[in-house]
């Protein structure tokens, strides 16, 4: 899919959601640290993850995909095959048509609402119980890493199932939006204030807490993955950048190549539960 020579070297620096072309903002860096394709955790990289105190797992839509929730960028079935994200995923975006907003998140809600985790999401929580720290960041706002029993969960880009005021920023009750017929509702707070899902759009910045843990997480961690992630909307793609400029190995587990394949110590061509149950397998195997 991407060019191989073009490789996200470059660490970024700003809190401001932003999709990255990969091939204009990486730099050329020759050697590829491209491991084995196959399906299973390679054997010295097994043995460094036994060992490993703090394991990170960057999450992206592809780890939502078999709960039945529509990626970003697959090719015709990803969300923006079919809409544009500046339509959406905006402020101006928001102030333009905030009923078209509102309506294409109480859709996607709905979808949400239905999805359940799958044996990849479990398999994390198993993981939690073998090593001495698991911290899932995830770009993901659908709260599945939660419903599997995740507990140390870093949410970048908000929760869809909250809502807040688009003025305040103040959380909106469920109780308060149900009771409105209106589209979006009205804020509870600010006159002319109107609720909106407390997500992160594009151009805005990401909760300071959640970046700060993140990174703090992926600069400690000593050992990496990236699941399900096109490594293309900053600065979520960084942080495994940050793991591996620390020593951290980096495991890639995604059907697809993408501009961090070539970064990786391994990438495992395989969907997240085939991938990260074969991984929880490979573990309990060494008890
Ligand atoms: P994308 O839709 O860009 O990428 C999904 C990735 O998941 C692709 O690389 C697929 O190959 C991979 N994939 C698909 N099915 C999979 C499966 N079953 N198992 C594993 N991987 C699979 O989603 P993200 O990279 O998460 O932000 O997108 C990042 C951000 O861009 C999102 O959080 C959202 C979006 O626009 C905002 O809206 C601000």
């Amino acid at each position: 899919m991407y060019n191989l020579p073009f490789i996200v070297s470059y660490v970024f620096r700003g809190n401001r959601v932003e999709y990255t072309d990969a091939r204009a903002a990486s730099t050329k860096t020759g050697a590829y640290r491209r491991g084995p394709m196959d399906q299973k955790l390679d054997r010295n990289l097994l043995e460094q993850l036994r060992h490993a105190n703090h394991v990170v797992v960057l999450t992206g839509a592809g780890m939502s995909a078999e709960s039945g929730i529509p990626t970003f960028r697959d090719a015709q079935t990803g969300m923006w095959a079919k809409y544009r994200p500046e339509d959406l995923a905006t402020p101006e975006a928001f102030q333009a048509n905030p009923q078209r907003v509102w309506q294409w998140y109480e859709e996607r809600r709905r979808t949400v609402g239905k999805a359940r985790p799958h044996a990849g999401h479990l398999a994390l929580v198993r993981m939690a119980s073998v090593f001495p720290r698991v911290t899932i960041i995830t770009q993901n706002v659908d709260g599945l890493h939660q419903m599997a029993g995740s507990k140390r969960v870093i949410e970048l880009h908000g929760n869809i199932n909250r809502s807040k005021c688009s003025i305040s920023h103040r959380p909106i009750s469920s109780d308060w939006l149900a009771d409105s017929d209106l589209q979006p509702p009205p804020s509870p707070y600010v006159k002319g204030g109107l609720a909106r899902p407390d997500v992160v759009w594009f151009g805005e910045v990401l909760p300071q807490g959640a970046i700060d843990a993140a990174t703090n997480a992926a600069r400690t961690c000593d050992f990496c993955f990236s699941v399900g992630t096109t490594s293309l909307v900053q600065p979520a793609a960084s942080l495994p950048m940050h793991a591996l400029r620390h020593g951290a190995p980096l495991v890639e587990i995604n059907p697809q190549e993408t501009p961090l394949s070539s970064q990786s110590d391994q990438c495992i061509r395989a969907t997240a539960s085939q991938a990260l149950a074969g991984i929880a397998a490979q573990l309990d195997g060494m008890r």
